[in-house]
């Protein structure tokens, strides 16, 4: 087991420019994540939640601070640099399921492969996407498109996608949302025995009791304040 942090966010602020008006979506956060802990993020509307999670996975850069995964400062990196890092090192899960309509299943876990580069590698990657889709339950639906598939398979085939690159480190924000009561248990089930198997740390923002039971901590963020 690792003990370089999975996350470290030091002082980190980000600051939206909305027409000429300052919005501070996240004020000075700190925040370290365990190699292969679970933390729950909760908090309002508005607080900050995706913003912090789009952070995390540079998706956004930090306006002020310092933010560390698995060692490595982001902050520091060039654009070339965090493309690798986003298709390598982390894992996303959306708050509305983006899978590209046009592919299967199976394509929507084959396409990170492809867009890391490692596609000379395809009889790996085809094996890897059919495992985690046996995994997911998904075996018979691997060749459906997103719209032929329910919400639940349409949120497993994303976490399966956002496992494909073996990241280190995953984001989900409001996994369970949008699905009905018994889809969400399954999905939280795989959720925590994905992350458990693997040792893959994660930041959860739910207020889904049944993740909240499994999740290491809490941590509650109001106005882009973090509390931990
Ligand atoms: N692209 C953006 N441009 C400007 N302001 C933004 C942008 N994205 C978010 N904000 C603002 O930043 C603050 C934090 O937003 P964020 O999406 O992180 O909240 P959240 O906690 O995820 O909320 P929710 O629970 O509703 O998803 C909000 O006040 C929001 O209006
Ligand atoms: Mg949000």
């Amino acid at each position: 087991m690792s003990l370089t942090p999975a996350l470290e966010l030091k002082g980190v602020r980000k600051v939206y420019d909305v027409a000429g008006q300052e919005v501070v979506a996240l004020d000075h956060a700190d925040l370290v994540v365990g190699a292969d802990e679970i933390v729950v993020l909760v908090g309002p509307s508005g607080s900050g939640k995706t913003t912090l999670c789009s952070i995390a996975g540079a998706l956004l850069s930090a306006s002020e601070g310092t933010v560390i995964v698995d060692g490595n400062d982001i902050t520091s990196f060039n654009a070339k640099q965090l493309t690798t890092f986003r298709r390598n090192k982390v894992g996303f899960v959306f708050q509305t399921v983006n899978l590209v309509p046009f592919l299967t299943a199976r394509e929507n876990l084959l396409v990170v492969d492809e867009l890391a580069g490692r596609s000379g590698n395809r009889k790996a990657a085809l094996k890897r996407a059919d495992q985690l889709l046996g995994e997911l339950g998904l075996a018979d639906r691997r060749n459906n498109l997103p719209s032929q598939l329910s919400g639940g398979q349409r949120q497993r085939v994303a976490i399966g996608r956002s496992l494909m690159n073996n990241p280190g480190l995953v984001m989900f924000d409001e996994p369970t949302s949008a699905l009905d009561s018994k889809t969400g248990e399954h999905v939280v089930d795989l959720i925590h025995h994905e992350m458990k198997e693997r040792g893959t740390a994660a930041i959860i923002v739910t207020h889904d009791t049944r993740i909240t039971k499994f999740a290491d901590r809490t941590v509650r963020i109001d106005d882009g304040v973090v509390s931990t």
